[in-house]
């Protein structure tokens, strides 16, 4: 079976000239979850990105769903499939309201409004944070941020996830919401985090990154 998401001999230098990845090769099939760790400022956040095309100017080849993504188009179709968690919440929260940035994916898809609605206001609830429904994301806490972003991805189905540093905010209780939610989706996954035991609360392989390098780890 084809990976899910494959990336080989990814290469990319910023503008400034700074060296980000450097002949990066990744494979994610269905049913495996990895972690990437890696030192501040190391381009793990810029890496993830590259998975979904979000970065100009990359060299090497990304796959997604088997598929060569060589185009904006082909990046934005097998977008729609990929939960993608910001390490910023305020890069996923941008509406008047989080009921609005919830349904804003499902009305993409082309849900409709009431529709969209629905599935919005059902994964808050999931969330437990259905209360924030009409509230504005830059009125709430860190961890309140945080689940509402969980919600604008999830709302969608996605079938993989990708999460950056996605507890950095949160509670030890809602750490522990976070690890159940995910644990229950049981979906694969690129896990990004400094947190050791969050990484093998989710993840069987890890992979650390360093100097444009990633390299397997043992856990
Ligand atoms: N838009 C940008 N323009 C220029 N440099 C950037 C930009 N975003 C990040 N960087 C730099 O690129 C490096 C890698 O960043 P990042 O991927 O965020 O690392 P990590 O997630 O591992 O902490 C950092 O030195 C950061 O300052
Ligand atoms: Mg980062």
């Amino acid at each position: 079976m084809k990976p899910l998401l494959e990336l080989k001999q990814l290469t990319y230098k910023r503008p400034n000239g700074k060296l980000c990845a450097q002949g990066v090769n990744l494979a994610l099939s269905a049913g495996q979850k990895v972690a990437i760790t890696g030192s501040n400022g190391c381009g793990k956040s810029t890496l993830l990105m590259m998975m979904l095309g979000l970065i100009d100017g990359v060299d090497g080849e990304v796959r997604l769903f088997g598929q060569r993504c060589d185009s904006e188009a082909a990046f934005a179709h097998a977008r729609t499939r990929i939960g993608m968690l910001f390490q910023d919440p305020d890069d996923q929260l941008f509406c008047p309201t989080i009921l609005e940035d919830v349904c804003f994916g499902p009305l993409n898809q082309g849900y409709s409004n009431q529709e969209a609605n629905k599935m919005a206001l059902q994964t808050l609830d999931e969330l437990g944070i259905g209360h924030l429904a009409q509230s504005v994301g830059y009125h709430l806490s860190g961890g309140e941020k945080r689940l509402a972003s969980l919600a604008t991805i999830l709302v969608m189905k996605p079938e993989v996830l990708l999460l950056d540093e996605p507890t950095n905010d949160l509670d030890e209780e809602n750490c522990q919401l976070f690890i159940d939610i995910i644990q229950r989706l049981d979906l694969p996954m690129v896990l990004v985090s400094h947190d050791e035991q969050l990484r093998r609360a989710l993840t069987t392989r890890e992979y650390h990154f360093k100097d444009g390098k990633l390299s397997l780890t043992t856990i």
